[in-house]
């Protein structure tokens, strides 16, 4: 191991503090832990030069979006990286999803461009990096589909075993063919996402397999590439507000860390507002921010958005921790909103799956309640590919999805004709 930035682990709760040679998820007394570094003899304008330096790097490391900043992500030897030069994913002019949510300066981070269709890839390399460095020979998660479907490739990359723990008929099915088609050991439970999590903890505990979830540090570390991107993207000129989607609140929490990381090297001099956004039917830091009460789990969270269906995150204080540093807010939107902000990003030619879209809905609300000021600047991320989850898309277009009380406002439904040119011009006519 070759750390050039002195690095440890710290305790979220109590501050202690680990050497990194030690596997660890949490602390002795229960907290979660957070990867640290000394800044002391670090120039944050060498790094950013560094940084740009490696922009476009055709081929080693460095062509990954999320090892280009090696040096706040696991200063580690090269021979432990495990990468598909994930990341280098497009920041798009938001186009007709501008108009809708009602800001002109919008753009969309698409996420569900890296390797595996979503975000997760980005905390995925250094995760199982991280296990390559402790000599793991296999990897587990519990997963709503994106992290499986990420962890089982990057296992596969690399020959290890991937264990993957999911709830029963809740998981949107290109995920699952991918977690199947990469060779993870998938294990359905008869539970929600929430007894998958602990379940995993426990089976990771006993049975010496690494566990990668965003409970892991170092997952934390990798997904701060997200915000760094964007930024180097924006020349370093920082937007004012950086909407995100929230789950198991493990990717505002590294948002947000990243983000501190550069304020704190003079790399940015402004701090963005970020906005978590939770789907209603599974919005514990939504209910506990709006309600200033203190953090209680939902016990059966439901949304279309089955990324993000999940009543008690693990990183919560690190979420909220982040979100007091840079003046955030979290809200959370309906089922309706979801979807109708989704017909809007997929109309816009840019598509993305449901739990992505609460970022361009919460927008939207959050514009419509005076909290982001049209004239603002904001990026949205889109967390997932469109195509991870057909059966949401069809049901919207169709107009099928009245059993869960949402109906195809924006509906492009498909039409059955006849195979004759009357037929054509009368259908292409309306
Ligand atoms: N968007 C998508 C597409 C996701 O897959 C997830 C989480 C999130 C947003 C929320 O991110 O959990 O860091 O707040 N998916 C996890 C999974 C839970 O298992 O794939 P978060």
């Amino acid at each position: 191991m070759s750390l050039s930035i002195p690095t440890y682990l710290e305790c979220v709760s109590c501050a202690k503090q680990y050497d990194l040679k030690d596997i660890r998820y949490n602390c002795e007394c229960g907290g979660i832990l957070d990867v640290k570094r000394d800044f002391s003899n670090v120039n944050g304008e060498e790094l950013k030069a560094l940084w740009e330096s490696r922009w476009g790097a055709k081929s080693g490391i460095y062509s990954s979006g999320v090892w280009r900043y090696k040096e706040l992500i696991l200063d580690i030897d090269e021979k432990f990286v495990v990468t598909r030069q994930e990341g280098n994913t497009r920041l798009y002019d938001a186009g007709k999803a501008a108009d809708y949510v009602g800001v002109n300066n919008f753009m969309l981070k698409h996420e569900g461009e890296n390797p595996t269709g979503s975000f997760k890839d980005r905390g995925m390399t250094c995760g199982v990096t991280a296990a390559k460095m402790y000599n793991a020979t296999s990897v587990a998660c519990a997963s709503t589909g994106n992290t499986s479907a990420s962890m089982a490739s990057y296992a596969a990359v690399c020959g290890m075993k991937p264990v993957i723990f999911i709830p029963e008929g809740k998981i949107a099915y290109g995920k699952l063919a991918q977690a199947l088609a990469f060779g993870g050991v998938t294990l359905q439970i008869a539970g929600n996402f929430d007894d998958a999590m602990e379940l995993v903890q426990d089976v990771c505990n006993e049975l010496n397999i690494y566990l990668v979830n965003s409970i892991n540090p170092f997952r934390i570390e990798g997904q701060k590439a997200i915000g760094f991107e964007i930024l180097q993207q924006l020349e370093w000129n920082v937007p004012d507000w950086i909407v995100i989607p929230g789950g198991n609140l493990g990717n505002n929490s590294a948002l947000t860390k990243g983000l501190q990381e550069l304020h704190e090297l003079g790399i940015i001099n402004k701090i963005p507002r970020v906005a978590v956004i939770q789907a209603e039917g599974s919005a514990p830091l939504s209910k506990m921010w709006k309600n200033k009460t203190p953090f209680e789990a939902v016990k059966d969270p439901d949304t279309i958005a089955t990324a993000i269906k999940i009543g008690n995150p693990v990183s919560w204080e690190k979420s909220l921790r982040g979100l007091e540093w840079c003046n955030g807010v979290v809200e959370d939107v309906t089922e309706q909103e979801i979807m109708d902000a989704k017909a809007w990003v997929d109309a816009s030619g840019i598509g993305a799956e449901p739990a992505s879209c609460c970022s361009v809905a919460g927008t939207k609300k959050l514009v419509d309640a005076g909290v982001i000021k049209p004239e603002e600047s904001v990026v949205g991320i889109l967390t997932g590919n469109v195509l991870k989850d057909p059966d949401a898309v069809i049901g919207y277009h169709k107009d099928e999805l009245g059993h869960m009380n949402i109906k195809g406002t924006y509906s492009n439904k498909p039409q059955l004709i006849e195979a004759t040119l009357e037929a054509v011009k009368k259908a292409l006519s309306k």
